[in-house]
């Protein structure tokens, strides 16, 4: 099947055309159209989202966007029907915060006949509310005026299936996934645990009780006087300190680590390194080296050492590493290392880096688990949920 998808959750507007088949034990996916468009620049001077903007930006972008991903996979057909009044009266009512967007899309309909698509997959949660309806709410106008199923998808699950995707030739494809799975999900709002026993079922195995990774980054990279997004500085940073060989004598805290329960806590760590940058009047450039070094290892210990509790507790046989900050270098090797070494029967898979920011590919993949599970959503009652949740 096709899956036109869409995925406005925070700062990045994407759509993309997949064309999936195969079932859930051996799915595989084929990438049509993908455009993605990130706000990060025009962010930047705030120093992190700024909710209004972002749904602005999304509103502007969204048909361009859209109309990109179709001509891509060769889906955009012109045409010169017209919408029928009542056609326009449901737009007008569905988009009525969005006037700009619906003009647009109004005269896009105009232009271009429904694409030969089967589903229209959209990001509904978790993220910014006024980001998520903008999506929602156009991917609900496309439904009803082309006459296409609509699927609410939880971005987290993009996240979660897109990073077991496997490249194979030229196709994606996701198989031979040994189950349990246990899924580390870190993002700029999330840090959780979550074991999958089968497809689409989760249970809850820890989460963080403050900040997430991501946030904690992010929060550390403004005390060190780095730009947003955080986390790649910080990064960088701290990969610089590892070539040239600088470490610091100050340790930072491991929150929670040896606690005997899965669930996290990140704001003691980026609380001493603020009081670690304060009692340090001017710190050098090797010191910033340093500490974002030491800060990147305190986050790997604890995010290792409770995923290999977790791994222990529920016999998982294979882990998932998905969101953002999976993206991590530090993460990646540690996580790499220690699994080989301490848990040498666990398949672990991390995302291709294209799956690790926030992309509308991952809402296609989780759309085509929700399709083959017959799990539609009413184009009418769909709505944006920034707290949605998986358990
Ligand atoms: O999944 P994502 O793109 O958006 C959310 O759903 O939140 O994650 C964004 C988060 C930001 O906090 C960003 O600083 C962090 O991921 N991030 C990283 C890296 N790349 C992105 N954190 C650490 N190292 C990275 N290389
Ligand atoms: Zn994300």
């Amino acid at each position: 099947m096709k899956l036109l998808s869409i995925e406005t959750s925070c700062d990045e507007t994407a759509v993309s055309v997949l064309h999936a088949e195969g079932p859930a034990d051996a799915a595989q996916f084929r990438i049509l159209g993908n455009t993605l468009l990130s706000q990060i620049d025009i962010h930047k001077q705030y120093g992190g989202v700024f909710p209004a903007l972002a749904k602005r930006e999304h509103a502007k972008n969204l048909v361009p966007i859209l109309s990109q991903s179709l001509a891509e996979a060769n889906l955009l057909v012109t045409s010169e029907d017209t919408l029928s009044e009542v056609q326009r009266a449901q737009l007008s009512e569905l988009l009525t915060r969005e006037p700009e967007l619906c003009s647009a899309l109004t005269a896009f309909f105009e232009m271009h006949r429904a694409p030969a698509v089967d589903a229209i997959c959209v990001t509904h949660g978790p993220g910014l509310a006024p980001a998520l309806w903008v999506g929602v709410n156009f991917a609900r106008a496309l439904s009803l005026i082309w006459n296409i199923p609509v699927i609410g998808v939880n971005h987290m699950e993009g996240h979660l299936l897109s990073a077991l995707v496997k490249k194979k030739d030229d196709l994606f494809v996701i198989e031979e996934v040994a189950k349990p799975v246990l899924a580390l999900l870190i993002s700029g709002g999330h840090t959780e645990l979550l074991s999958m026993k089968d497809w689409l079922s989760y249970e809850l195995i820890g989460h963080t009780r403050d900040d997430a990774v991501g946030e904690a980054y992010d929060k550390v990279a403004r005390m060190l006087d780095l730009p947003y997004p955080g986390g790649p500085e910080v990064s960088r940073l701290a990969e610089e300190a590892r070539a040239e060989n600088i470490q610091q004598d100050t340790k930072l805290p491991r929150p929670m680590i040896y606690e005997q329960h899965a669930d996290f806590s990140f704001s003691g760590l980026k609380t001493a390194v603020l009081y670690f940058v304060k009692a340090h009047e001017k710190l050098s450039e090797e010191d910033r080296k340093a500490l974002a070094r030491e800060f990147e290892d305190a986050v790997a210990d604890v995010l290792f050492t409770k995923t290999s509790r977790a791994l222990l507790e529920t016999g998982a046989q294979t882990l998932v590493l998905g969101g953002g900050v999976s993206a991590n270098k530090n993460i990646q090797r540690v996580f790499t290392e220690k699994i080989s070494a301490e848990h040498p029967d666990v398949e672990l898979r991390i995302p291709a880096p294209m799956f690790t920011t926030d992309n509308a590919l991952m809402i296609g993949i989780a759309g085509y688990y929700r399709a083959l599970a017959n799990q539609f959503s009413d184009a009418a009652t769909l709505a944006a949920d920034g707290n949605l949740s998986l358990v």
